[in-house]
């Protein structure tokens, strides 16, 4: 028999004891262990609960990170503090941990693998990054022969859900986060979501495995969804393209480059039919080729099967006496590209006079910066004003900032009022 102790009863924590006791006959089968959960942590003990079961319920963690017949501690309360310190302990006392917690990995990731080394125990976070993809493992052991060159993924579900029901439905911002709320997809203060800072912290998370380097959140040029407006939106869609929130990592000659942002993807892109809270990581390496991995990226079972499967594995550790096998794989120390030397295609949306020499002077400030345009649409908007959305020719981020300032300097643009990177995603 294992023995659990699991540090929160919210969205996964209640996820993971379902699929735990409705599983229990074939998880028991297939780890040739009988899985009991001995007790929980939570904050508040009088709270009206979604699940019960024969484990303890307790609002001290030392009952747990201190019970000698605790082998396994699943972390799923989230945030940096206390969860750090008591995995740190669980560690220390020498008990398997499992986590869900990108925000603590993707900024305390390797103090936690080097603990977990040090203790001779494993460290399991499949549920950190796209819930119930099995994306970590993929990248650790299934492709493990190959060098990556690239990961391009739909990572963040409460920024694809709303970008989705934005576009199929013409729904309101404001009106679709609340829906992503509601259904315990959103982070506890949703502007991680929304300004990109959870698909950063998870991009920090995959590609530290996927390079073998360590990247951390401040490595990745992060920006959210929240200037993307329905005018985008339908332009994308008249380009023949839709909007997605992508999460980039490169693995180019110069470095690792790193960046979380709206992109115009063409609707015949894989991604472009990753919808809803669904998420998608596009994966190149250079034997397999490209890869895809797509599910559920949030949710109590979804990111629940994550955790269990990550249970199951520490169990047959345990069981081979071979724990601690797989932690830490960053044995590389690669440069980080800086953000002007990205290079994409531009969409541009500018509010301008409507009137002669206009265009032809815009066509003349990008061309000082060497940048070409591939598309131009224009449509009136008030009174002698008018609209354009130009499209350039993919070009250094460096030289189109240099072009912005000069157009923003331009008498007559009224206002630059979005600029969105395109990709390939490949
Ligand atoms: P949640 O619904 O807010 O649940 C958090 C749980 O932890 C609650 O039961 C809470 O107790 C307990 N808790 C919080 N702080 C505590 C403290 N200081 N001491 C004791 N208990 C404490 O969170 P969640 O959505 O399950 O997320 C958990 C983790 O999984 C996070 O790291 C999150 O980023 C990650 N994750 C979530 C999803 C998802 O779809 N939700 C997907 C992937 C990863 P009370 O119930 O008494 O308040
Ligand atoms: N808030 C996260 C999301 C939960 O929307 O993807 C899963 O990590």
């Amino acid at each position: 028999m294992i023995n659990i102790g699991i540090l929160g009863l919210g969205t996964v924590g209640t996820g993971v004891i379902q699929i735990l006791q409705q599983n229990a006959e074939d998880i028991q089968t297939r780890t040739e262990s009988k899985i009991r959960v001995k007790k929980v942590l939570v904050r508040d003990l009088t709270a009206p609960r979604q699940i019960s079961g024969d484990f303890e319920m307790t609002d001290n963690a030392e009952d747990i990170l201190s019970d000698p017949e605790i082998d396994i501690v699943v972390e799923v309360i989230g945030g940096i503090e206390p969860a750090r310190t008591y995995i740190l302990k669980a560690l220390a006392n020498q008990k398997n941990v499992i986590t869900a917690n990108k925000d603590l990995l993707a900024e305390h990731g390797q103090e936690l693998l080097t603990a977990a080394k040090e203790a001779g125990k494993d460290l399991y976070f499949e549920a950190s990054v796209a819930g119930g993809i099995p994306i970590i493992a993929a990248l650790k052991q299934s492709l493990a022969a190959n060098r990556l060159t690239a990961l391009v993924g739909i990572i963040n579900g409460t920024t694809n859900y709303i970008l989705t029901a934005m576009s199929e439905q013409g729904r309101d911002y404001a009106e679709v986060l609340a829906e992503a709320q509601k259904l315990g997809y959103a982070e506890a203060n949703p502007a991680s979501d929304v300004e990109g800072l959870d698909a950063a912290r998870k991009l920090a998370i995959l590609a530290s495995i996927a390079f073998n380097s360590r990247v951390t959140l401040d490595d990745v040029y992060v920006e959210g969804i929240s200037k993307i407006t329905r005018e985008d939106i339908e332009y994308a869609n008249e380009l023949g393209c839709t909007i997605k929130l992508l999460a980039i990592a490169k693995h180019q000659d110069e470095g690792i480059e790193m960046r979380v942002h709206p992109a115009i993807i063409p609707k015949t892109h894989p991604l472009a039919s990753v919808n809803g809270v669904f998420n998608a990581i596009f994966v190149v390496g250079d034997a397999v080729g490209e890869t895809m991995f797509y599910g559920r990226g949030a949710g109590s079972l979804p990111t629940g099967s994550a955790v269990v499967s990550d249970i199951m594995q520490v169990v047959r550790n345990i069981q081979s006496n071979s724990t601690s096998a797989i932690n830490c794989t960053c044995y590389q120390d690669l440069p980080i590209k800086e953000t002007d030397s990205f290079t994409t295609a531009f969409y541009i949306r500018l509010l301008v006079k409507d009137e002669p020499r206009v265009l032809a002077t815009l066509a003349l400030l990008f061309a000082e910066a060497e940048i070409s345009f591939a598309s131009i649409i224009q449509k009136p908007r008030g009174h002698q004003e008018a609209e354009i959305v130009l499209v350039t020719h993919p070009c250094r981020e460096g030289k189109l900032q240099e072009a912005l300032e000069s157009v923003r300097a331009y008498s007559k643009v009224l206002n630059v009022q979005n600029m969105i990177r395109f990709e390939d995603g490949r």
